[in-house]
């Protein structure tokens, strides 16, 4: 049985975004009325390229500024101290240039654990994340499966309360994508409240407590994922699980 399975519903949004428009040179690129994500599981976004996945992920992080709408945390609007509660794994792996244990000893030691502690749970990271062993060599000099996989690992040593993974396991071998689906599912378990971004559609299946779907800027259906797995309750969820939603 999966972590959430049988949990209660907060009853308050953990994310929540109203109205939340952002165009180019005439053309909508996200348009979203309403969309609450409260838990208590992973929420799995799904949607063709260029869907507006990335773009909604970073407007919930607070990393652009929408044209027009709200993004709340906790029923407050999203500030400072909640987007240094938060998280983000980006689809392209942003790393210090500095060594593998360098790019996790930072997260921690921002987060004031002494040097005693640090070293140990850096080992522990690395272990889980199939990374032992790799300690001194330069970050930027990772594979980009490894690069990915420490970028994962650095965003989970932060203990976020929300991590956005902007599809984290794009560029893993499956041993990999299974190791780290484990370390989601466990910081999920553990109370970190994740939304995560997939082509995968099994892997939506495996981790998923609600999926949003969206296409061409705009969420097509929201459902829990058993419902949506079973009977999409749109067109456009029947076109994407038979291949056929294309933008
Ligand atoms: N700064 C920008 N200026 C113009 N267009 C942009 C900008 N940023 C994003 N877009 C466009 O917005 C649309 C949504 O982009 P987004 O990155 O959110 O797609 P996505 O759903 O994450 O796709 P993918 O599955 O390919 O990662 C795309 O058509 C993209 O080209
Ligand atoms: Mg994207």
């Amino acid at each position: 049985m999966r972590d959430w399975d049988g949990a209660e519903m907060l009853t308050q949004p953990r994310m929540a975004v109203e109205n939340l428009r952002i165009g180019r040179n005439g053309s909508t690129l996200l348009d979203v009325p309403y969309l609450a994500l409260g838990g208590p599981g992973p929420t799995l976004i799904l949607g063709p390229n260029g869907a507006g996945k990335s773009l909604l992920l970073r407007c919930m992080h607070g990393l652009i500024q929408p044209d027009g709408g709200t993004v709340w945390q906790d029923g407050a609007l999203l500030g400072e101290d909640h987007r240094a509660r938060q998280a983000m794994v980006f689809q392209t792996p942003v790393l210090l240039r500095r060594s593998v244990a360098a790019n996790l000893d930072f997260v921690l030691r921002r987060q004031g654990v002494r040097w005693g502690s640090r070293k140990a749970r850096i080992a522990a990271l690395l272990d889980e994340g199939g990374l032992a062993g790799k300690e001194r060599q330069a970050a930027r000099s990772l594979s980009g499966g490894e690069a990915q996989r420490l970028a994962i690992l650095r965003a989970l040593a932060c203990n976020p309360e929300i991590l956005f993974l902007d599809e984290p396991t794009s560029a893993l071998d499956p041993a990999a994508t299974q190791a780290v689906e484990a370390l989601i599912l466990r910081a999920s378990a553990r109370g970190t409240r994740i939304v995560m971004v997939t082509h995968d559609v099994g892997q939506a299946r495996r981790l998923g407590h609600d999926i949003v779907l969206m296409q061409a800027g705009r969420v097509a259906e929201h459902s829990q994922a058993a419902d949506f797995f079973a009977a999409p309750r749109t067109a456009a969820g029947r076109a994407y699980l038979s291949g056929a939603l294309v933008i």
